[in-house]
This record gives C-alpha cells, sequence and structure tokens, in this order.
C-alpha cells in the first residue's frame, strides 16, 4: 500500500491538463512506488476518489493490462506462458515443476493464475501469450525471455534464483 503523501502528489501531477493515458501513468507510477510493485485496494479506492474514475473502471484497467499487479510480487518473476502454442509443448509441466520445486502448496494450476513463495523471493505467474508462438515454451524470467523451455533448463533458472543474494532492504 502506499503512503497518501505520494499517491496524492502522482495524481496531482499527472492530473494537471489532463494528460492523455492520465489513468494509466497514475497507477504505473503508484505500483512502481509500492514495496512488492503491486495496488493494493486502498490505492484505487483513493485514486478512484481522487480522479472521479469508477472503482470499477480501476480494476478493468489494473486486471486488462498484465503488467499491474493487485497482490504483492516477489523480488523475482518467472511468468510461464499458457498460450495454446506453449500449452501444446508442456507449458503446464513446466508450471507445474515450478510450483513443486518452489513448494506453493495452495497453488491450484487449474484455477490459479499466479502465486509468490513464502518468503516473497518469487513469484510465478502466468500469460495469455508472448506473441512468440514459434519459439514454444516461452518462460521469462526476470524480464529475459527463454525459448523453448523445458524442465531441466526450468529447474536451474529456479535455483539460480534460489542461490541468488535476497536484495537489502527491499523499501523502494
Ligand atoms: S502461446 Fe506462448 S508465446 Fe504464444
Amino acid at each position: 500500500m502506499s503512503d497518501s503523501g505520494m499517491l496524492d502528489e502522482v495524481v496531482r501531477r499527472w492530473s494537471d491538463g489532463q494528460r492523455p493515458g492520465a489513468l494509466l501513468g497514475i497507477l504505473e507510477e503508484v505500483q512502481e512506488h509500492n514495496k512488492g510493485d503491486y495496488l493494493s485496494e486502498s490505492d484505487l479506492r483513493r485514486i478512484s476518489e481522487l480522479t472521479g474514475t469508477p472503482l470499477s473502471r480501476l480494476y478493468s484497467i489494473a486486471t486488462f493490462y498484465s503488467f499491474f499487479n493487485l497482490t504483492p510480487q516477489g523480488e523475482h518473476t518467472i511468468v510461464v506462458c499458457r498460450g495454446t502454442a506453449c500449452h501444446t509443448r508442456g507449458s503446464r509441466g513446466l508450471l507445474a515443476d515450478a510450483a513443486m520445486r518452489l513448494n506453493a502448496s495452495g497453488f491450484n494450476i487449474d484455477e490459479d493464475s499466479a502465486f509468490t513463495t513464502a518468503d516473497a523471493r518469487i513469484t510465478v505467474r502466468t500469460v495469455a501469450c508472448f506473441g512468440q508462438c514459434a519459439l514454444a515454451p516461452v518462460v521469462s524470467v526476470d524480464g529475459v525471455m527463454y525459448s523453448r523451455m523445458n524442465s531441466t533448463k526450468l529447474a536451474s533458472l529456479i535455483t539460480r534464483l534460489i542461490n541468488a543474494k535476497p536484495a537489502q532492504g527491499g523499501e523502494k
């Protein structure tokens, strides 16, 4: 959740002159300022109040664009593509592997689209398509795309993340 001074300032700055893309800009900046890179319900309520935008509209924007998060994110992010091409080439198994290796016991592969490890170090989420179907299955790790992923390669990427030094402090 944001401190309200920061949030009010972001809204004020973007609303000056009703700049195009203001709502997206506000949501993006507020998320960037938040530890855990996410938009809390209270953030969205305050933005709704300050901009006069219905809360439901803010939720539709935040859920439409995959770069917005509504729950706190881990230090590292693994994104597994669940589009048709990637599914056909084994992305469900990759997601199951990640959940098993990261002890995501409450994660339901058929219903949930994301989980974060208990120590908040790693978030795993899915995407509908990266637009690189010819290279399926595709997985990204901290924004770096990996094509033709398999269980062995994924296991070694996960081990690397687990062994990476945790970020100090984590404050933004
Ligand atoms: S279906 Fe995975 S990149 Fe398109």
